[in-house]
């Protein structure tokens, strides 16, 4: 992800609940221990996902993973988790999602994530419990 790719990342996030403004994604590009990556079509060079997420030390974070709505279920998602996952070689990940996120849910657990915690009402508009979830690799 590079500062050109914000206005296509900032588009696909601004469907999702708890989108992010602009700052945190720059904050993202600036930072040293964060990581991010996009998706783009072949064939239009359209975007059409991005994760990103952080590092520190032997743990990381997943802070949002996003696919474009008429690009669901393809597939790309799984492939930037595994880019990810053999990317970084990081023992343990951690991430947290809305409780009611089901599609993520699932996603992650096809991945082997298990919940291994719940904040209550820690989201807003609408309130909602996130769920955290932890990958141990090694
Ligand atoms: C969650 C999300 C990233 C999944 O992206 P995707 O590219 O569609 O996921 P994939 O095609 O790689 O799907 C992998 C698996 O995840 C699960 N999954 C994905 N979307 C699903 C859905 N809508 N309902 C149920 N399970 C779903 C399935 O197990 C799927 O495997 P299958 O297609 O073989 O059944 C996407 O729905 C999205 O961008 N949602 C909005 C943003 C979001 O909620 N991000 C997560 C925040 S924590």
């Amino acid at each position: 992800m590079i500062q050109l790719d914000l206005p296509e990342v900032l588009q696909i996030d601004s469907s999702n609940l708890s989108a992010w403004g602009i700052s945190l994604f720059k904050q993202q590009l600036t930072n040293k221990h964060s990581f991010h990556f996009v998706v783009r079509s072949r064939q239009t060079n359209e975007l059409l996902a991005f994760i990103c997420g952080h590092v520190i030390a032997d743990e990381a974070e997943i802070h949002k993973i996003a696919v474009a709505p008429d690009w669901q279920r393809h597939g790309i998602a799984s492939h930037l988790l595994h880019h990810v996952l053999e990317s970084l070689q990081i023992p343990t990940i951690f991430l947290e999602l809305r409780a009611s996120n089901s599609a993520a849910r699932n996603l992650y657990e096809t991945f082997n994530f298990s919940s291994c915690g719940l904040r209550k009402k820690y989201y807003s508009s609408p309130p909602e419990d996130a769920i955290i979830m932890r990958l141990q690799q090694h």
